[in-house]
């Protein structure tokens, strides 16, 4: 290609999302195909989101509120914070590449996990920034490492906790030591993708007190999850009004759809939903831990809507030789030797199907 473009983008991977099923059904003939690849939430979305949705419908032709108003309004009373500590975004997604580009810029320092959500390498990447990595350790995030990896050169720590793909977490004690830490001049983006589905004691629930105390820290939350929403594209970052503000001037004008502003502000109060996904998840993950154990498999127990698992064979085949059988998973990339891979926890149906075929697989 003669155009000359920025050579940052060399390294960067395009990003595989995970395997779509009217894809897998085309191209192996198959009838029925479950996607258990993308941590999407099995049990649909709140009825209310319907409901908001058809109304919504009708004034489609118009462009959405910009400001996002209502949606950040039920986000902030949500919380009890105040609407200029909350941006929506196009999924988390557009929130992270907004973050690099609002605050790294070439060779700066970044810190992030081996293995983790690739986003923040890639966007990192994107801005040239020098990328330093932090092997977990236990296959959880190593908070003193982290810590020691971080210099006055360090723009942005990206974390998720729980992690993905491990769904482990570090502990709210861990994320203030991290805190205290680091200049005031980091950023920590701390990802809270998953924080619906954790239940483990030490896990930091009520994160969003930290906001008070540390002005360089944003709390990365999506609708694509334990909400449901996925294919709506929806996300909120809450932090600092001036991060908020610095971040908000790069943003498309219209960047959350008048669809998707309505089914959030629709969705986020739903308990009742919420407590439904998540009592389902656990029944999924204490079933696939008690299967994992009676096959010999090595897991990290999760505290996501998603485990990780070492099948002990390439997991590039273990995966091919699934979809051949109707079940989209997907290889971890990153570990030595390449044989774990992660599964989303689906409906108990869907949990069954994969341990059947699993099992003929790895036999
Ligand atoms: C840790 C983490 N952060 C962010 C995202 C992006 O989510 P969204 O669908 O809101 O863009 C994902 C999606 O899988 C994720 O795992």
């Amino acid at each position: 290609m003669q155009v000359k473009y920025r050579k940052e983008l060399d390294p960067i991977p395009v990003y595989v999302p995970g395997k779509p099923i009217d894809e897998v059904k085309r191209e192996l003939g198959l009838n029925r195909v479950i996607k258990l690849a993308s941590n999407e939430n099995p049990f649909g979305f709140s009825p209310y989101v319907k409901e908001a949705l058809l109304k919504a419908m009708e004034e489609a032709n118009q462009y959405p509120d910009g400001n996002s108003t209502l949606l950040k309004e039920a986000i902030a009373q949500k919380y009890g914070i105040s609407v200029e500590m909350v941006l929506p975004t196009c999924g988390s997604d557009e929130m992270i590449d907004l973050i690099a580009k609002t605050f790294i810029g070439k060779d700066d320092e970044v810190v992030m996990a081996d293995i983790t959500f690739p986003r923040y390498s890639a966007t990192s990447q994107m801005m040239g920034a020098s990328i330093k990595i932090v092997p977990l350790r236990n296959l959880t995030n190593d908070i003193e490492g982290i810590i020691k990896a971080v210099n006055e050169n360090t723009r942005v720590v990206w974390l998720c906790n729980p992690n993905n793909p491990t769904g482990t977490i570090f502990s709210g004690r861990k994320l203030v030591e991290l805190m205290e830490a680091i200049p005031p001049t980091t950023l920590l983006v701390y990802d809270e993708a998953y924080s619906e589905f954790a239940s483990h004691p030490d896990y930091p629930k009520d994160s969003i007190k930290f906001l008070n105390k540390y002005k360089n820290m944003l709390l990365l939350k999506t609708l694509s999850k334990a909400y449901g929403l996925a294919g709506l594209r929806l996300g909120y970052t809450i932090g600092d009004p001036e991060l908020i503000s610095t971040i908000n001037k790069i943003r498309n004008p219209f960047n959350v759809t008048l669809l998707s502003q309505a089914a959030g502000a629709a969705a986020i109060n739903d308990e009742e939903f919420l407590a439904k996904v998540i009592a389902n998840n656990n029944e999924g993950k204490e079933y696939i831990y008690k299967e994992f154990d009676k096959m010999g498999l090595e897991y990290a127990k999760t505290e996501a809507n998603h485990i990780i698992f070492n099948a002990k064979k390439d997991n590039s085949t273990v995966f091919n030789n699934l979809l051949k059988r109707g079940v989209i998973i997907r290889p971890v990339v990153g570990f030595n030797p390449n044989t774990w891979l992660r599964v989303s926890l689906g409906t108990m149906e869907e949990n069954r199907e994969f341990i059947k075929a699993l099992k003929e697989v790895l036999k």
